[in-house]
């Protein structure tokens, strides 16, 4: 009779108990697919009596994972507690030491290590799949790693964080505040136990740095990637960005070109009719450009229990198949460890699409004047320029600037910002937003 695949899983939040629901439900239909029946056989998490919706008592208790990790009662360990080291690299190290196959949504702890944990699962002829580490329900990874292997990839371009398209969603919709957003992204349960990894960018370039791995076949570099998160996007801004055209999404960007790779995550501009622009709440996307394919774009939930757990179900099918099968395993990352690229950094190109600018300046018609002869000492040149009264009263009337530049670099623009800040031309720190030209 053909064995059982044994299954154990460290961490029971909201993806975690997704699973052991979903695994009830669908448990039969699995192991049509697979050929062999799958069992949950043991559980840990740092809490026995969390309510959680769901019996666990017929699985094995483990206080500690690291135990869970070891046991000879498990074949695949899966890894759901998060966090980019300590327990949860100990424990995935573990299992594959063990000789288990390791399932793991934890992106923050493969764009650390991801490289290393590649290197042992492969000297060991185990399986390291992540599948629920990126956008969620959107089998990216399985798409990066087996489907593109003609094609040359160059550029990716992706909402990769459902809190943060779900926070810009609801600020443009509902008007509602930023914290306000944030609060309800967190009883919905997409965001991090620490939200300021959704909300500085970090959750986006850790899922970013896989990503470009992947499309690029080098190893993982997190350091490169350039980060600026969503905090200080106003609805202000969002109402600005809504009347020249444009939607607002925290983009993760990857792209190669002769000179190098350049990642970067930040707040971006798309044009209102792009597909990217489009996508809403806590959906993902990814959009891939490679030369055969040409144009390719995905988009679905990136978030919640159901979700991810759909992904993890995927992963651990894979498993309950590829190990009856063959003894040669998909390489983690696409390639084997050993021919990996070195990653080589591009040189930050301008932007031929420009970037949003608003700044405020006290009601004085010259003032104007000056801004535009900053700019044209940087060499950028505008293509849209609005600007506006706010008349609240006072007795010094403030205006407020909105323009568009064409192409232009980042480090021109707050060279020449800083010149009008620091000679009292404009009031505040004004705002700057690339924008992308998106399918
Ligand atoms: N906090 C993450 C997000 C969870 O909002 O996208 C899924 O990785």
């Amino acid at each position: 009779m053909i064995q059982a695949l044994r299954i154990g899983i460290a961490g029971l939040g909201t993806v975690g108990s997704a699973v052991l629901r979903l695994f009830d439900e669908k448990a039969k239909t699995l192991a049509l697919r697979c050929g062999r029946p799958l069992k949950i056989v043991a559980v840990s998490a740092k809490n026995l009596k969390r309510k959680r919706g769901i019996a666990i008592n017929s699985y094995k208790w483990y206080d500690d994972p690291l135990k869970l990790a070891s046991s000879e009662e498990i074949d695949v360990f899966v890894e759901l507690m998060g966090g980019e080291q300590g327990i949860a690299y100990l424990s995935v190290e573990r299992a594959l030491k063990t000789g288990h196959h390791v399932v793991t949504a934890n992106k923050a702890l493969l764009a650390h290590q991801g490289i290393a944990l590649a290197k042992l699962a492969e000297s060991k002829g185990l399986l390291l799949n992540f599948e629920a580490a990126v956008a969620g329900g959107i089998p990216i990874i399985k798409l990066l790693r087996e489907s593109f292997s003609s094609n040359r990839i160059s550029r990716v371009y992706s909402i990769l964080n459902g809190t943060c398209n779900y926070i810009l969603t609801r600020m443009r919709d509902q008007g509602l505040s930023f914290e306000q957003c944030l609060k309800e992204a967190q009883n919905l349960g997409y965001a991090e136990a620490d939200p300021t990894l959704d909300i500085e960018g970090n959750d986006t370039a850790h899922k970013l740095a896989l990503l470009t791995s992947l499309a690029f076949g080098t190893v993982i570099m997190l350091d490169d990637i350039y980060i600026k998160g969503i905090r200080n996007i106003s609805l202000e801004d969002i109402r600005a960005a809504d009347e020249l055209g444009y939607r607002i999404k925290l983009l993760g960007v990857t792209i190669k070109s002769d000179t190098g790779i350049e990642q970067r995550v930040q707040p971006t501009m798309v044009p209102t009719s792009s597909m990217i622009a489009q996508v809403n709440g806590v959906t993902n996307a990814i959009a891939i450009e490679s030369d055969l394919i040409g144009k390719l774009f995905l988009s679905g939930a990136g978030a919640g229990g159901n979700p991810t757990a759909s992904a993890i179900l995927s992963d651990i099918t894979d498993i309950a198949i590829f190990s009856q099968i063959t003894a040669q395993n998909i390489p983690v990352f696409g390639r084997p460890t050993n021919i990996l690229k070195p990653y080589k950094k591009s040189a930050i190109s301008p932007n031929s699409t420009g970037y949003f600018i608003r700044c405020s300046v006290d009601d004085c018609t010259d003032l104007f004047s000056f801004i535009a002869q900053e700019l044209a000492k940087n060499h950028i040149s505008l293509k849209t320029i609005i600007q506006k009264s706010l008349s609240d009263n006072k007795s010094k009337p403030k205006q407020t600037i909105l323009l568009i530049t064409h192409q232009t670099s980042e480090f021109a623009i707050y060279k020449a910002f800083n010149t009008l800040m620091q000679n009292g031309t404009i009031v505040n720190k004004p705002q700057i937003i690339r924008i992308e030209s998106p399918v």
